[in-house]
This record gives C-alpha cells, structure tokens and sequence, in this order.
C-alpha cells in the first residue's frame, strides 16, 4: 500500500464557509482524514486584491505541505479563481479547485447554453468561470453578478432574515432577465442562502451548488492517484486549524455542520507569514 494513503487531504478556505465543501467530503470520503485551515483573520478574501490572496495562499498551501498532506482542496472560489494555477506549481500533491467541477457540474443541466454566476467580487472579477466555460464548452455564455452583501449577512447568521431577501432580489433580478436555465453558486457561503435564492428564482433555473461535484472529483483524483484510503478506519481523525478566534469558529459552525467541533486550534498569521514567497 501507498504509504501516503493515511495521510489526510487538507481543505482550506478563507473561513468558516468552506465548511459546505467539509461536510460533503467528509460524506463522500468518511475513511479519510482530514485537516481543515480557516484564514478566520484574514477572511473576506472576496474583496483583496489578486497579490494578496495568491500570497495567502501559498502560505497555506506550504503550511498543509509541511503536515503533511496528501491533497489539497482550495474551497475557497476567490483563492481557486486566483491562485490555483499557482498552488499546483508549489507542491507536488494533487491540488483541487472549486471552480472546474462547479462548471462541469452546470454544463452536464446546460440546457439553453445560458449559465448565471454569483460569487465575490475577486470571484467575479477574476473571469475564472468564464475562462473554464470557454475551455469546456465554448458555446455558452455566462452571465455573472458578485453580491458582497452575501458573506457578512452569513457571517451574521442572518441566512433567513427579510433584509437578506431583499437584498437576494436585488442581486438576482438581472440575472433572471438573462433567461438562464442555471446558477451557480460561486461561492463558498451561498449555498447557505440556497432557501431564500430558491424563492427568488423563477423554478425553471437550478442551481448548482459545486460542493458534490468537488468532494467527487478529489475522490477520482485520490483513486487516479492510489492515494485512495479504502481501509475501515476506525480512528478517522479531523482537525482544524484557523488564524483568528477559535471559539467563534466552533459556535458558528455548529448550524452549518449540526455538532460541535473539538479540535480547532489557533495558528497566527505571524506564524504563516514565514511561508511567503516575498
Ligand atoms: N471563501 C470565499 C469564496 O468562496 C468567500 C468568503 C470571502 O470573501 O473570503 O470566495
């Protein structure tokens, strides 16, 4: 056997929000051990600039490296959209994005060849979902929205107040009138606001929340890779690492994940700041 197999795969994310992209890999992969990094201190990623979140993220990437790891899922939209190509030329372990699966996700619904976007503005920004559409199908045409409101309203727990309705409406009304037949939640937070979005959009839209797609695809990459832990791990072991208020970290995640964690530890941004590439 591989004798990288028992290794954990490391998700990182800019925050909590990549907890939707955990909690599907932890489904689909219950053998494996993972090691989740929250950026608490830094987050939102969503509006820095492109420098500072390839910064950042090369030193998560040579922090989870240095664990080890035997994989890596960037769950976060805005470092996969900016730095991803990057990551891949700084290790040597597979390294996975949120933004390839999330398109191959919504070209498999493709209809109308009409796809909607929402995510930040780095997200948006960045041309990262059009750019994969013309590599995986040139003949659709993506119509794209970012909606910073989105993160902090989740950030405040307030996934189904009126105010976020609002402010839904606000930022899907043009969207619609696209006539697009999906939507793509760009973003790791969105598919929290997946119940007001639905009421929003009209029923013929669907929408696609990337997070299976992404905990399918680190599944074939480990398989394609022998890295694959098929034993039945008994002591499967998850642990999370974030820069900034651990405690804050544990109670928010309780509503997305439904139990509490344990095994959250602090590591500051002093500390990360040796693995940058300046
Ligand atoms: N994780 C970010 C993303 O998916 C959203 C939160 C942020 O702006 O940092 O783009």
């Amino acid at each position: 056997m591989n004798n990288r197999v028992k290794l954990p795969i490391g998700i990182f994310d800019s925050g909590l929000g990549g907890l939707t992209v955990y909690k599907q890999v932890r489904k689909i992969l219950p053998n494996e051990n993972i090691v989740y990094f929250g950026d608490t201190a830094r987050v939102p990623y969503g509006s820095k600039s492109k420098n500072t979140i390839i910064d950042f993220s090369t030193q998560i990437t040579k922090f989870l490296n240095e664990i080890p790891v035997k994989a890596i899922v960037v769950a976060c939209n805005t470092a996969s959209s900016y730095a991803l190509e990057i990551l891949k030329s700084i290790v040597t372990i597979p390294i996975i994005g949120v933004v390839e699966p999330g398109v191959n996700a919504a070209n498999k619904q493709n209809k109308k060849n009409k796809v909607g976007v929402i995510g930040t503005t780095g997200t948006i920004k960045s041309n990262s979902y059009k750019n994969t559409f013309k590599k995986i199908n040139p003949n659709v045409t993506v119509f794209s929205n970012d909606c910073p409101l989105f993160v902090p309203l989740v950030e405040e727990g307030w996934m189904n107040h009126s105010v976020t309705y609002q402010i839904a409406e606000e930022y899907l009304k043009g969207l619609i009138e696209t006539d697009i037949d999906s939507l793509i939640l760009g973003c790791t937070h969105y598919p929290l606001l997946e119940d007001v979005i639905r009421k929003i959009l009209p029923d013929s839209i669907q929408i696609i929340n990337s997070s299976t797609e992404v905990a399918r695809e680190i599944k074939r990459v480990l398989e394609n890779n022998n890295l694959l832990n098929i034993s039945n791990n008994e002591n499967v072991t998850t642990k999370f690492f974030v820069t900034d208020y651990p405690q804050k970290f544990i109670s928010i995640s309780k509503n997305i994940l439904g139990h509490s964690l344990e095994n959250v530890e602090l590591i500051t941004t002093e500390y990360l700041d040796k693995f940058s590439e300046k």
